[in-house]
């Protein structure tokens, strides 16, 4: 037990863990009802492990097993086992570059939600920002989703577009794409945490 009544996040990260600190500061806000219970990371000196403990919030290494892509066995169990213990209401992956399908999923069903750096389901997959500037589309953005077996294709929560601008490069559009994504992840999660967000099917509706 944990005697918190609030709504807990389980943070799942790869990378420097700036969309971990954008939700971490507005739970801290009172923007967000819910605390981050805990923060994994299969990167051993990832960001994301150093921005939770400037926060004195619970990080761990998760060592990632044999595979590149996914987890192994035992580590998605030590995985499944750590964020239960830590009795988290939600999964939430912040650049989690791992796939996480079966086990893990019927461990936490729609309770896993992710977000993508581009307008699903439009570049799904590895560094979406540069599918889109590769592509030329004029309108690209950020997307909040339930995680489900496919790649980037569950139900989406929340969107917001990002412009593509004349003279982009790969690096100038994935920064403006990462401010937005520190807008709207935490907004997200503030309907989740307050249980407005409804799923049926392939469709959420907000609910106030
Ligand atoms: C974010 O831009 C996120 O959208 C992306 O990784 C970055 C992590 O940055 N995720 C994916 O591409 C998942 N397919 P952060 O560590 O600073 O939050």
């Amino acid at each position: 037990m944990t005697g918190s009544n609030k709504f807990r996040l389980g943070v799942l990260g790869s990378g420097k863990g700036s969309n971990f600190a954008a939700i971490a500061d507005a739970c801290a806000a009172g923007q967000v009802p819910a605390e981050v219970a805990l923060v994994l990371s299969d990167v051993a000196d990832a960001g994301i492990l150093q921005q939770a403990r400037d926060r004195k919030l619970p990080a761990e290494f998760l060592a990632p097993g044999k595979f590149r892509t996914k987890l192994d066995e035992e580590a998605e169990r030590v995985c499944i086992a750590r964020l239960q213990a830590a009795e988290v209401d939600l999964v939430v992956l912040a650049g989690f570059m791992r796939i996480l399908k079966g086990d893990f999923l019927r461990a936490f069903p729609q309770r896993v939600v992710n977000i993508h750096p581009s307008l699903l389901p439009a570049f799904p997959g590895l560094e979406a920002w540069r599918q889109a500037l590769d592509y030329g589309v004029k309108v690209t953005g950020c997307t909040v989703h339930f995680v489900d077996q496919g790649i980037d294709s569950g139900a989406i929560i929340a969107q917001e577009t990002v412009p593509v601008l004349d003279g982009d490069t790969a690096e100038s559009l994935h920064g403006r794409i990462q401010l937005a994504e520190r807008r709207l992840y935490p907004a997200a999660m503030a309907a989740l945490a307050r249980g407005q967000v409804l799923v049926r099917g392939r469709q959420t509706v907000r609910v106030a």
